[in-house]
């Protein structure tokens, strides 16, 4: 079972190709993310033009990779299906994804899957094997019952999987998701978008014990917030810099120092992280699953992998970096298991968008 799998939710035009569930075949992403940096975050109308320009010849990409000594029509011969993203994400986005796919599988005639972004996340880590350079892949694929910590821009949440398409929820976050967080933060204190990445590199120079910034204390278990966090970031660089809460959050960035803000990230990033290594932790306790998985762009984090592995009392295996960001290989993937598990297809000629989808 070979699947096509397409991914346009946000700024990532990704294509990826997946045999069986667990051999990735090509992953070809396109970001836009450099056309959204001087706005500190991502502009919809700019992310939708770009995946119609990138669109073509990331898919072209792909299939090179996934069938080097082929012509265009001998490796369509080989896919036997393709998977979009539906949802969630941003609805122009969407759409391109979404009419690209309903167009191939109409014009190639391969069955469709519409795949929801979130769920997909999490079947980044069935990937196991690959030919592709530069790839560390977990050694065994997850085993049911599972838990899955997924952790992204869009989303942040703790579910319990009984099995392929049977899980349960347990908590979701109230307000931002975590990896917004990281991003408001770096806005804040004048680090580059994404985010992640930036706030990773300057707490390497900070001290995480700085700031005691507050963890959310919510009622439900499983619940996460990290607005509170956000806002005492804010205030501390307020002070920092002899200011109070009415001085302009876009002019706070040009007064702090190099060290200060490195010790806010630092600071901000080991209280983000242990936020939800807590409840991984306390959920692995109640649910004794057989693996643990971690997944979204927030995955990537080195301080989440390190925290995660010290504190749980199993081992853990982590898909690679490429996998944890947006990418064409997870829808890919989740399209496999659908179709191996004869599950519902979609109907090419009526398929649509659903920005606002949640697990
Ligand atoms: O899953 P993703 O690519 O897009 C969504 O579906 O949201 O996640 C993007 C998020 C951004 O907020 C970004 O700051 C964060 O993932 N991120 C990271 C890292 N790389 C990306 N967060 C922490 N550490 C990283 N290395
Ligand atoms: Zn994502």
């Amino acid at each position: 079972m070979i699947v096509l799998g397409i991914e346009t939710s946000c700024d990532e035009t990704a294509v990826g190709i997946v045999e069986d569930g667990k051999t990735l075949l090509a992953n070809a992403v396109f970001s836009s993310m450099d056309l959204h940096t001087v706005y500190g975050g991502v502009v919809p109308e700019i992310a939708a033009r770009s995946h119609i320009e990138s669109m073509t010849p990331v898919l072209q990409e792909a299939l090179q990779a996934a069938f080097p000594s082929l012509s265009d029509e001998e490796a369509w011969s080989k896919i036997d299906a393709i998977a979009v993203t539906y949802g969630a994400g941003l609805g122009g986005s969407l759409l391109i994804g979404v009419m690209t796919a309903r167009t191939l599988a109409i014009t190639k005639n391969k069955p469709l899957y519409a795949i929801n972004h979130v769920e997909a996340h999490v079947y980044a880590n069935f990937l196991t094997d690959t030919k592709l350079p530069n790839y560390q892949l977990p050694s065994n694929q997850p085993e049911f019952p599972l838990l899955a910590l997924i952790v992204s821009g869009g989303h942040t949440q703790l579910a319990s999987f009984n099995d392929h398409f049977d899980y349960t929820l347990l908590g979701r976050t109230r307000d931002d998701a975590i990896g917004e967080a990281f991003d408001k933060v770096a806005k804040v204190t004048g680090l580059p978008y994404p985010g992640g990445p930036s706030i990773t590199a300057a707490a390497k120079q900070g001290d995480p014990l700085k700031y005691s910034f507050p963890k959310s204390k919510l009622d439900e278990k499983y619940e996460f917030s990290f607005s509170g966090v956000k806002t005492a970031v804010l205030r501390t660089a307020q002070e920092e810099i002899g200011e109070d809460f009415t001085f302009p959050s876009h002019k706070v960035p040009e007064r702090l120092s190099d060290a200060q803000r490195n010790d806010i990230a630092a600071s901000f990033q080991r209280i983000a992280i242990e936020t939800v290594v807590d409840k991984a932790v306390l959920a692995y306790k109640e649910y004794l699953p057989k693996s643990v998985v971690i997944a979204g762009g927030v995955a990537a984090s080195t301080e989440l992998r390190k925290q995660l592995s010290d504190r749980l009392p199993c081992p853990i295996e982590y898909t690679d970096l490429k996998l944890c960001t947006d990418n064409g290989a997870m829808i890919a993937t989740l399209g496999c298991y659908k179709a191996m598990l004869n599950q519902e297809t979609a109907d090419p000629y009526s398929l649509e968008i659903a920005p606002n989808l949640s697990m």
